[in-house]
């Protein structure tokens, strides 16, 4: 039996992965590492209490004797770091937290890690393995027509978010360049799907029209992303887990570039045509654009396809719909969301 830690583990990436991972395979245990910030959520694992092979460890990364003690109750050989402060616009107005948890609570994990993973020089425990989970940010912006990210590309972060996460990676590649410890960074594209928080754009649509209110979309709406269903991530981040080379990075993403306002359009069609005719494009607002906002995102993912066969499978129409579908059906999990605090960030945020 592995024993892995899942760091962030009830965030929105984090939550899918533990499903996927349990699911996926019968011989792992997790041990879910969650400070339960306001973007971590317990709901989002519901079901996964009862089983013997899923524990939860309300512990910060940044806790150094914490993290010692549970890498020690449960001989954990793994850690998936996924738990960061994921926001960019909270990271433009106070990048505090982003320095402390994705770059301190980083190298504390590593740290411990190192020291109890050692068996000998340059050597560590059979199997262990510390995969950093990044994102394609910290590469910066691309013009419309330049060549995708490959794992090459200089890393140039613009916002503070993605300078958190490049120097996250710089360290991680540090242990590995200095005193070979076993990792593996990932840096995937923007993710959809379900279990994500609604200050996210494709969810704080879904919220707003569902509320008949309306969508503010930064600047003229042209920036663009390179959309991934959350499931294909966790499948990459899996297959980097069994096989992914020791020192490597691996690039991640679905070959699925769409404009902002190409997002918001689809799914306003979609709820206009199958739900409620009176949800239509009169709700787009187009309002001052991010600080910095970067143009482009896209990922070239041909190393991991090469070396781990991994491909996405779901494709951008299905994916979409069964999104849009998850949070019709969910609007209880976002109620309970936007209720809280949320409300009052939005309303700062969206100075309304
Ligand atoms: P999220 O904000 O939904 O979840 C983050 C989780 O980390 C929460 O459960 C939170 O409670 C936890 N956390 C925060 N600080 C912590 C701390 N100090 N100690 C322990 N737990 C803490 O984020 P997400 O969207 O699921 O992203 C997960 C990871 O994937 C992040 O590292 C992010 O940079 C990366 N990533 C995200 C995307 C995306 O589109 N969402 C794309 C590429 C990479
Ligand atoms: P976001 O989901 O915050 O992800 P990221 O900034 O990490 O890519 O935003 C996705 C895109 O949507 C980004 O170009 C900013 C834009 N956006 C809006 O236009 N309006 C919004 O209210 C939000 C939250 C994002």
């Amino acid at each position: 039996m592995k024993n892995i830690i899942v760091t962030g583990g009830a965030g929105f990436i984090g939550s899918n992965f533990v499903r996927y991972i349990l699911k996926e395979n019968q011989n792992v245990r997790i041990i879910n590492v969650d400070k339960l910030t306001y973007a971590g959520n317990l709901e989002n694992l519901k079901g996964l209490e009862e089983n013997p092979r899923y524990v939860f460890e309300k512990v910060d990364i940044c806790d150094k004797e914490e993290i010692k003690r549970v890498m020690k109750v449960y001989d954990v050989d793994t850690i998936i770091n996924f738990a960061a402060e994921s926001h960019v616009d909270r990271s433009i107005e106070d990048p505090t937290e982003f320095i402390n948890t994705n770059i301190k609570g980083a190298q504390t994990l590593l740290d411990v890690a190192k020291k109890m993973w050692i068996i000998g020089e340059d050597k560590y425990k059979e199997g262990a393995k510390y995969i950093q989970v990044s994102t394609d940010e910290v590469y910066g912006s691309l013009e419309k027509d330049e060549e995708c990210f490959t794992e090459k590309t200089p890393l140039n972060p613009h916002s503070p978010y993605s300078a958190s996460k490049a120097s996250a990676d710089m360290l991680v590649k540090a242990y590995y360049d200095t005193y070979k410890f076993p990792v593996c960074i990932t840096r995937c594209s923007n993710n959809y799907g379900p279990y994500q928080f609604p200050e996210k754009f494709i969810p704080l649509i879904m919220n707003n029209c569902l509320k008949h209110k309306s969508i503010p979309v930064y600047g003229d709406g042209s920036n663009i992303r390179d959309w991934l269903y959350v499931e294909d991530h966790c499948e990459a981040i899996y297959k980097v887990l069994l096989n992914g080379k020791l020192g490597e990075v691996y690039n991640i993403g679905g070959h699925n570039e769409r404009t902002n306002i190409q997002i918001v359009k689809k799914i306003i069609n979609y709820l206009h045509d199958n739900m409620d005719n009176t949800i239509n494009e009169d709700l787009i607002t187009y309002v001052k654009d991010r600080k910095g906002h970067d143009k482009r995102y896209g990922i070239n993912p041909e190393q991991i396809t090469k070396e781990l066969d991994w491909t996405p499978k779901t494709q951008f129409e299905d994916g979409i719909v069964k999104t849009i579908k998850w949070y019709l059906e969910n609007q209880e999990w976002l109620e309970n969301i936007v209720n809280g605090e949320y409300e009052k960030y939005y309303n700062k945020m969206y100075k309304m």
